[in-house]
């Protein structure tokens, strides 16, 4: 079986979602959508993605640009299965109705509001939940990456509280308009963030609080986590457990890799596509335990660490396959994760 995947929205993650369902053997991209005929609508073209107009009244402006559209939205969405919604946040909300619509089965990202769907997504917590779902939203950037480490550390020692520290990007590398430039803002100052909240949606019995900050970098996101476990685990014990998840990569300061752009290089280095490391990265040496206290910090790759969710995601609802290992492990091995 294979199912028809539509995807709204072409940027930072609609591109890299499509690129991720090409790689799929069960899944077919039928097209995206664009609201402009800038130079990803016409790169997706020259790749052979269909492409569509997300907005019926801009259709003229592909015809001024001399580029041959397939259809509008509506057209796209009358051939699909399934579609991953990637227009900006809160925009996604706005589609649901016509996604009912068209009664079909809709994913949202991490900047819509749970209730949008009702179940927020991270395969490895809880892919069985979203099993023939008709609305999933997969949580955002941050909370991917503390789902990850935390669903690993409460199965391998049990999780008594977790306070973490989250240092997010100001914006991605493409968004020039974006700041801060020269600042360190709290976001928000008050505590805790939504991010908190948030895991709690995905993993409720986790005791979470946690505090943010933005500052003047694209790279990538670092957090600090301080976690008390229910028994006690040395760094080994921790560095074992973190090493049986592929989408999570321990690296080495020692190795040279003691930065976000030192991360980044290190992708480079592997030959990921746009830098892209969908890993949850975590560093070896800030692994330091207390007994049944500890601390880490880790690295998300922002435009990345969603995309596999998404694919999981697309394989629960749809029911190609019920098993969370197995849908993970097509991912992982059609995008070269863990290796
Ligand atoms: N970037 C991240 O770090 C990140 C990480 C995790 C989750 N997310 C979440 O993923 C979602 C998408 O974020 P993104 O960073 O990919 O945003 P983005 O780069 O701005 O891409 C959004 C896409 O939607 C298109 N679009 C804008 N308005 C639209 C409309 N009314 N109808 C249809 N399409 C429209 C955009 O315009 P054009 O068609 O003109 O290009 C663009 O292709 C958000 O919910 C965000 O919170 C983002």
């Amino acid at each position: 079986m294979t199912v028809k995947v539509a995807i709204n929205g072409y940027g930072t993650i609609g591109k890299r979602v499509a690129d991720a369902v090409l790689k799929q053997k069960d899944m077919e991209l039928v097209g995206v959508t664009k609201t402009k005929p800038n130079y990803e609508a016409k790169l997706a073209s020259g790749m052979g993605i269909k492409v569509y107009a997300s907005l019926a009244e801009n259709i003229k402006l592909f015809d001024a640009a001399g580029m041959r559209i397939a259809g509008s939205l509506e057209d796209l969405l009358n051939q699909a299965d399934i579609v991953v919604d990637c227009t900006p946040g809160k925009v996604g909300a706005t589609y649901k109705p016509l996604y009912e619509r068209h009664r079909l089965k809709a994913i949202f990202q991490g900047g819509e509001k749970h209730e949008v769907a009702g179940f927020s997504f991270n395969a490895v917590c809880n892919y069985k939940g979203a099993i023939g779902r008709d609305f999933v939203r997969v949580v955002s950037c941050n909370t991917t990456g503390l789902c990850r480490s935390l669903y690993a550390l409460d199965k391998a020692f049990g999780i008594k509280k977790a306070r973490v520290v989250l240092v997010r990007r100001g914006a991605d590398p493409a968004e020039d308009s974006k700041g801060p430039i020269n600042s360190i803002v709290p976001d928000p100052v008050t505590i805790p963030s939504h991010h908190g909240p948030d895991v709690q949606k995905v993993l409720p019995h986790i005791d979470i609080t946690t505090t943010a900050l933005a500052v003047p970098e694209t790279l990538m996101h670092v957090h600090i986590l301080n976690v008390e476990l229910q028994k006690d685990a040395t760094e080994q014990d921790i560095i074992g457990a973190f090493s049986s998840y592929p989408r999570i990569r321990l690296v080495a300061s020692a190795d040279g890799i003691s930065s976000t752009s030192g991360i980044i290089e290190y992708a480079r280095d592997l030959g990921r596509i746009r830098y892209d490391l969908p890993e949850l990265i975590i560093w070896k040496e800030s692994i330091r335990s207390f007994g049944r206290e500890i601390y880490l910090t880790q690295a998300v790759h922002q435009e990345s660490i969603v995309v596999p969710e998404d694919i999981d995601a697309i394989r629960a609802m749809t029911k190609l396959t019920e098993s969370p290992e197995e849908s993970m492990r097509l991912t992982n091995e059609s995008l070269g994760l863990g290796r």
